[in-house]
């Protein structure tokens, strides 16, 4: 449980957020199943990320940590079966891409998660395999899952939602198909996956909403530096918009096209935010955000290509329209009720426990922005992004405010807390 008594005056400081859980993940993946050794700096040293090592390490993949660095040495496409089942943990990340790994591995694995995760539907990720060959046992739509891999065919994909998580999955399993893969998807998700694989020498190319890779090909491992999280950053730029008078710069962010929806829709409101000092990481830019509290905002419409582009950022948004004058309307985005969390209806549920009017719709929420939240008892319903953001409206609260369950932070950020507290100024 965290406890959060009266806001600061304002939030003032500069900050580095942790490595982007996203490209942690795959630069796991994809270092294992490559040739040669592969370091990875700045990753994200977190429960999700620990979960991806540890099924790696079960698959035979040898890991080092070393401080902030990760040493992996690629087994190149084929691991070793596991003496036991694996554990996703919280991660639907972990549990996604792996399948799509395991899926060109001849022989049988079973992955498991926690009672949040089992929760999740897996049908989306399990039929494209299967279609390209891979074996299941059962209906497979939950955790856990059984699955056997070995020769794959080559597929042509049309995904019914934009999800990086599947098409990841399926160009992973492509790796081992012999001839040309393609998934085409609604609207563009995250690319990390398509950036880190031509890195490592796979030959791919992308058209808009269109994928196509060559199966077979030589991966090598390649040196990977993890810009900071977005996805966490969201949450300090939420807080420090919320407060005049605060000055944030949140250091070495990345800022790829296709994560940084949230960064477009708070100017849209009105935030003042700088994005500075512009710069690649090897192909995912990065750049420090400075951000200044106390502009006037308004209330947004948010829906269509714009959701994937700021999917997992909404709670913390949800939280600065609370503040805005006006109606912001968020639709198009059922997929958040398959998150961690069902996050229409729980961040709903808790953020009206703080005094926000909001009303949950199928596929989103309306958010009537009105001054003055007040403090109260909220959960986290196993979630981490709704406890840092029920954390970040506790702060723009008056009273306290208690948030139940906000362990459950540590899948992401561990250290959240105490860098919220270290840019408070009392
Ligand atoms: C992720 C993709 C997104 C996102 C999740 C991380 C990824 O999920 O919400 O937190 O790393 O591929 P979907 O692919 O289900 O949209």
């Amino acid at each position: 449980m965290i406890i959060i008594t009266s806001p600061p005056e304002y939030f003032s400081g500069q900050l580095k957020v942790p490595g982007d859980k996203s490209i942690t993940h795959r630069a796991l993946m994809l270092g294992a199943i490559s040739r040669g050794v592969t370091e990875i700096k700045g990753f994200l040293d977190a429960e999700d990320c620990r979960a991806t090592i540890n099924c790696l390490r079960l698959l035979g993949v040898k890991i080092n940590v070393r401080g902030n660095r990760l040493l992996i040495e690629g087994r190149g496409m084929y691991l070793k079966k596991a003496s036991k089942a694996l554990d996703a943990g919280n991660s639907g990340t972990t549990a996604r891409l792996m399948l799509g790994i395991l899926a060109g591995q001849d022989f049988e694995t079973t992955i498991s998660g926690d009672q949040y995760l089992q929760r999740r539907p897996m049908k989306r990720i399990v039929e494209p395999l299967q279609s390209m060959g891979a074996l299941f046992e059962g209906e497979s739509d939950r955790l856990p899952i059984t699955i056997k891999g070995g020769e794959l065919a080559p597929l042509n994909y049309k995904t019914p939602r934009a999800s990086a998580q599947i098409k990841s999955a399926i160009l992973l399993a492509a790796l081992y198909a012999e001839g040309v893969t393609t998934v085409e998807e609604p609207y563009q998700s995250r690319n990390h996956t398509e950036l880190m694989l031509a890195q490592f020498g796979a030959n791919i190319s992308v058209n808009e909403r269109l994928v196509t890779l060559e199966g077979r090909p030589a991966l090598e491992g390649r040196p990977v530096r993890v810009p900071g999280d977005m996805s966490a950053a969201a949450f300090f730029m939420a807080a420090a918009v919320l407060v005049p008078d605060s000055e944030v710069l949140l250091k070495d962010v990345g800022i790829n096209p296709a994560r940084r929806g949230v960064i477009d829709v708070l100017f849209q409101m009105g935030a003042d935010i700088e994005i500075q000092q512009e710069r690649r990481w090897g192909s995912e830019p990065v750049a420090d955000i400075l951000i200044r509290g106390g502009s006037p905002l308004k209330g947004v419409e948010i829906g269509g290509a714009m959701i994937p582009r700021l999917i997992d950022e909404i709670p913390a948004l949800a939280v600065v329209a609370a503040a805005a004058e006006g109606e912001t309307v968020i639709r198009d985005a059922d997929e958040l009720r398959v998150k961690e969390s069902d996050r229409i209806s729980d961040l709903a549920g808790q953020l009206l426990k703080l005094g926000v009017n909001i009303t949950e719709t199928e596929d989103g929420m309306i958010i009537k922005g009105e001054a003055g939240l007040k403090g109260a008892d909220v959960e986290s319903c196993g979630d981490h992004r709704l406890a840092m953001a029920l954390a970040v409206a506790g702060l723009a609260a008056e009273g306290e405010t208690a948030v139940y369950g906000a362990e459950i932070i540590n899948v992401s950020f561990p250290g959240f807390m105490p860098a919220l507290r270290s840019l408070i100024i009392k």
